[in-house]
C-alpha cells in the first residue's frame, strides 16, 4: 500500500516545526549546530519567499512530532530548452522511524512535486551504503560527485 502509517500525515514545512522537532530529525543525517529560533524564524522567511524553488516537506506522527524530512530543489536552467532539474536533499527519518516506508513516502512524494512543476530529471549525491534505498525509490547510478569544501 501506499498509505502511511495510522496518524501519520506528509506536508510542507511549517515555521512551528521547529518546536515538533524538525531539527532532531536532521541531526541524523548529520551535525546541525545550535540553530536559534530566531535564525530559524529568518532561513524560514527566506525559504518561504521561494515556494516555487524550495519544497520542504516533512511527515509527523499522531502527536505532532516531526519523524521524516526532504526537500526539492527546482533548478531553472538555460540548457535543454530552459530545463528544470530537480535536487533532492537533506532525506532524513528518525532513528527509531525508520524501515516503515517513511523514507519511500518522502521521495515518492519530493518525485511528484518535482514532476509536476516540469522538472525533466531529479538527481541526488548520497553515500554507497544508501545506494540501495534510492535504487528502491526508482533512482539510478549516474555520475560522480565531486566537492570542493571551504
Ligand atoms: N540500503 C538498502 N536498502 C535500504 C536502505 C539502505 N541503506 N535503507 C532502506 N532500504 C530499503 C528498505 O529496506 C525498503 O525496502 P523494501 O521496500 O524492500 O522493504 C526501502 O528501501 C524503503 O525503505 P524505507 O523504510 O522507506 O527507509 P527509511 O524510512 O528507513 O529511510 C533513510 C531511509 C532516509 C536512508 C533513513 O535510513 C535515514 O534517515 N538514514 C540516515 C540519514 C541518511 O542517510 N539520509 C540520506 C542521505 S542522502 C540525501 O539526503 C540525498
Amino acid at each position: 500500500s501506499s498509505a502511511l502509517p495510522e496518524g501519520y500525515i506528509c506536508r510542507p514545512l511549517q515555521r512551528r516545526d521547529y518546536q515538533n522537532g524538525f531539527l532532531d530529525v536532521l541531526r541524523v543525517l548529520t551535525t546541525v549546530g545550535d540553530v536559534t529560533e530566531q535564525q530559524w524564524n529568518e532561513r524560514y522567511e527566506w525559504i518561504s519567499h521561494r515556494n516555487d524553488e524550495y519544497f520542504l516537506l516533512c511527515i509527523t506522527d499522531s502527536t505532532g512530532k516531526v519523524v521524516g524530512t526532504g526537500a526539492l530543489i527546482v533548478e531553472r536552467k538555460f540548457i535543454h530548452n530552459l530545463g528544470l532539474v530537480g535536487h533532492i536533499e537533506d532525506i532524513a527519518v528518525a532513528k527509531d522511524q525508520q524501515g516503515k516506508k517513511l523514507g519511500l513516502r518522502i521521495i515518492q512524494a519530493l518525485d511528484f512535486v518535482a514532476e509536476k512543476v516540469g522538472c525533466y530529471k531529479t538527481i541526488l549525491d548520497c553515500s554507497e551504503a544508501n545506494e540501495g534505498f534510492y535504487v528502491k525509490c526508482g533512482f539510478k547510478r549516474a555520475g560522480l560527485e565531486m566537492a570542493h569544501y571551504y
